[in-house]
């Protein structure tokens, strides 16, 4: 938590950005300049300082009060560009009873933003099979009410294949730059089952990172509002437990006992392309239990794909 003036928090978040991706200077500018009219829209005072201050073009914060619902404790999120499906998806969640912060959401000077009640989460401690377990039951026992069809949200959702398939390409090739063994048939095998039917709404990037732990529940957040086969969202969080020592089939089959995938045969293919994808990311990692992980990762991606 970077606390000072709201000044002082924009100031560290535009040199973040000119130093690591100046790329997004205009998106963040765009961003930092609907605040003040947010601020006074929103009824927020208090200032409590920037929750996360990255290279990021989306400013994250935290006011002690707020006039307006979710308050009185909340955290502002402002994406320099819209439309984005997250605060719509999280809301639907929350009508169907998934747990979420409550929120607020809407459209500002073009850009999206979310106004979320401040949430005390903790961290998954997924390096704990136990927690592990647990979490990735829960998950999957909400798993049906997350997919549930939402067709007013389809304009707002961003397809599976659109954001995925470039990122797969990456880590294929990093993988395969690194001396890793990834056929190339797998390519276009990705790319197919990336864009398998029937797409209907997804987290899109269930991990340790936007799940926490509440009371004795998980806490869901940061939906990337992807749309795409409902085994993806298994597929991915099996994938990503593989860096805590995680079996991902055992996890991913786990969850299909909870929510099966019966429409969609190929959801152990998209488990394996998970794989891949997550292989490539932590190849960049250091160590032999990163090392571990990717020997993991890949025998699964060969023991699933053709
Ligand atoms: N409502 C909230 N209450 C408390 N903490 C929050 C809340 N929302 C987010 N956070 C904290 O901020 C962190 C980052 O939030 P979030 O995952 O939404 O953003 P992000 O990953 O940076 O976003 P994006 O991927 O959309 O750029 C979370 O991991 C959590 O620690
Ligand atoms: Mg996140």
């Amino acid at each position: 938590m970077v606390t000072g003036s709201i000044t002082d928090a924009l100031r560290e978040h535009r040199a973040r950005i000119r130093t690591d991706a100046p790329e997004q200077r205009t998106q963040f500018e765009r961003a930092a300049a609907a605040i003040p009219a947010l601020i006074d829209q929103l009824g927020l005072d208090d200032f409590g300082g920037a929750v996360l201050c990255d290279a990021k073009p989306r400013i994250l914060w935290r006011f002690h009060r707020c006039a307006a619902e979710p308050g009185p404790q909340v955290v502002l999120k402002v994406y320099g560009d819209q439309p984005r499906g997250e605060g719509p998806l999280l809301e639907a969640w929350a009508r169907n009873k998934v747990p979420v912060p409550g929120l607020v959401h809407g459209v500002r000077d073009g850009c999206s933003w979310l106004l979320m009640r401040y949430v005390p989460m903790k961290r998954l401690a997924l390096e704990s099979p136990r927690v592990r377990t647990w979490a990735s039951e829960r998950l999957a026992q909400l798993g049906t009410r997350i997919h549930a069809a939402a067709p007013e949200l389809n304009p707002l959702l961003r397809p599976l294949a659109t954001v995925m398939s470039p990122r797969w390409q990456l880590e294929a090739d990093r993988l395969r730059a690194r001396g890793f063994h990834v056929p190339s048939h797998w390519d276009d095998l990705a790319a197919q089952l990336y864009s398998a039917l029937p797409a209907g709404p997804l987290h899109g990037d269930l991990a340790g990172t936007n799940v926490g732990a509440l009371g004795d529940d998980v806490i869901v957040y940061d939906a990337s509002a992807l749309s795409g086969p409902a085994a993806f969202d298994a597929a991915r969080w099996a994938a990503r437990l593989a860096r805590y020592g995680a079996r991902p089939q055992e996890v991913f089959e786990r969850w299909a006992g909870f929510e099966p995938f019966d429409d969609e045969p190929r959801g152990t293919e998209l488990l394996a392309v998970e794989c891949v994808l997550e292989a490539g990311s932590i190849s960049q990692l250091r160590g032999t239990v990163a090392m571990g992980a990717v020997d993991e990762l890949l025998s699964t991606a060969g023991r699933l794909l053709p």
